[in-house]
């Protein structure tokens, strides 16, 4: 029998504890709990009688398929109808630019697989996304992370590093960043940092990694173009941009369904690691996927979201502007979109032992640490709006001043 599996755990595997919000999630099994804290879209928004019609349709027609193994790289109708969806964002792609995953993380874990080695570099934002981060950290890369501004990226001090890394021979594998509504912060990188961070990956040759779940959930202002298009338009040909989607926040994210692009070098390899990971996605989720695209008037469906996050987005800034007067030192961000806010504390106050004394006042959100690849900064956390109802959203803000106060 063995005695010891530890000492049998890989070297990259062996200190690797997976999805710290996994292990938040956890505390919320009372149902009085008011959570803000999972990155979850509102079932109101979920297109359900459609699924159904579409479901049953499918079913009886490709159940023989539907129950099959099926391609690797995607059924060849998704990949169609997502060459049309990303022309409306103005990107122009093909079949061999795509790659169909299974859902957002798949993505990251694919680009992690695929570029890092133990010790490796990636410069982030700080804070970044958490899932990431949890993706990367099994190849044990060192992250570089740079405070992020209202914003984005703090191009200037990527530059910085970037000068610092180059003369030391070690340059970066890749830039990591989600620059519309990013999770957790809800900034959005402005035109001109999306142009000079373009320039820095240019420069020093170095790619990027442009994460984009949220970019159809705008509430308020124009679109800002993805750095993927700016790069196909740069009059050097491009090419320096992997560009990750899922369909999990603008669809539902029960499907597991996203689909990662760029040059076909890249995608090639990424289907090798994806026949030596989960082979394929399956058939049904794609097709319902597919349907979405072309079938469910996505027009209807985006105004319908926009309309329905941005007023809790509304109700989330007026109870905080109630309950958070200046005097209290709390601040926080504000989106033009997604399902996220930061909110900010004095700093003697530690968010992650906030956390358990919230709970008891019936609330929850996520402890800020969890963003960051490095050096955590303690007094922040990360604010889900689109899940709880309006009503929910007012009153978890209430107990959450309620907690916060005594503390101040
Ligand atoms: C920035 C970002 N990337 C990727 C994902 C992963 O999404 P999925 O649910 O499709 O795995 C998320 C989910 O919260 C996210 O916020």
């Amino acid at each position: 029998m063995i005695k010891n599996w530890q000492n049998r755990f890989s070297e990259n595997i062996k200190d690797y504890e997976g999805y710290p919000i996994g292990k938040t999630l956890k505390y919320l099994a009372d149902p009085e709990i008011i959570s803000l804290a999972g990155g979850l879209p509102s079932p109101k928004v979920f297109q359900k009688s459609e699924m159904r019609i579409i479901s049953e349709r499918i079913l009886n027609i490709d159940i023989d398929k539907i129950m099959q193994y099926s391609a690797i790289p995607g059924e060849q109708s998704l990949v169609d109808a997502i060459i049309g969806f990303l022309k409306r964002d103005d990107i122009n792609v093909e079949k061999k630019n795509i790659l169909i995953t299974t859902s957002g993380q798949h993505g990251l874990d694919l680009v992690g697989r695929l570029f890092l080695n133990p010790g490796d570099r990636i410069i982030i934002d700080r804070p970044t996304f958490a899932g990431a981060l949890v993706a990367f950290e099994m190849e044990r890369p060192e992250f570089i992370g740079v405070d992020i501004e209202n914003d984005g990226s703090n191009v200037q001090v990527f530059e910085q590093k970037l000068e610092e890394m180059n003369k030391q021979n070690k340059l970066p594998k890749f830039i990591y960043v989600v620059p519309d509504f990013q999770n957790p912060t809800g900034i959005t990188m402005s035109f001109e940092k999306r142009k000079e961070l373009l320039d820095l990956s240019y420069k020093y040759n170095v790619p990027i990694i442009e994460d984009s779940p949220y970019r159809d959930l705008r509430y308020y202002g124009d679109p800002i173009p993805s750095i993927y298009s700016l790069d196909q338009k740069h009059n050097n040909g491009g090419g320096n941009v992997i560009g990750l989607y899922t369909f999990s926040k603008i669809f539902c994210p029960g499907l597991r369904v996203g689909f990662n692009i760029g040059p076909p070098e890249v995608i090639e390899k990424m289907t090798n690691i994806k026949e030596g990971n989960i082979l394929n996605t399956p058939k049904y989720n794609q097709d319902l996927c597919m349907a979405f695209l072309t079938e469910m008037d996505l027009d209807s469906h985006f105004k319908k979201c926009k309309k329905y996050y941005r007023e809790k987005l509304q109700v989330f800034l007026k109870t905080m502007e109630k309950y958070f007067p200046k005097e209290t030192g709390v601040t926080w961000t504000t989106s033009e979109g997604g399902l996220f806010l930061w909110v900010s504390v004095p700093e003697h106050i530690d968010t992650n032992e906030l956390f358990f004394e919230a709970i008891k006042y019936k609330v929850a959100f996520v402890p800020g640490e969890q963003f960051y690849g490095e050096n955590p900064a303690k007094n922040h956390m990360r604010i889900n709006f689109s899940y709880a109802s309006k009503e929910q959203l007012a009153e978890a803000i209430k107990r959450l001043a309620n907690c916060i106060k005594p503390l101040l």
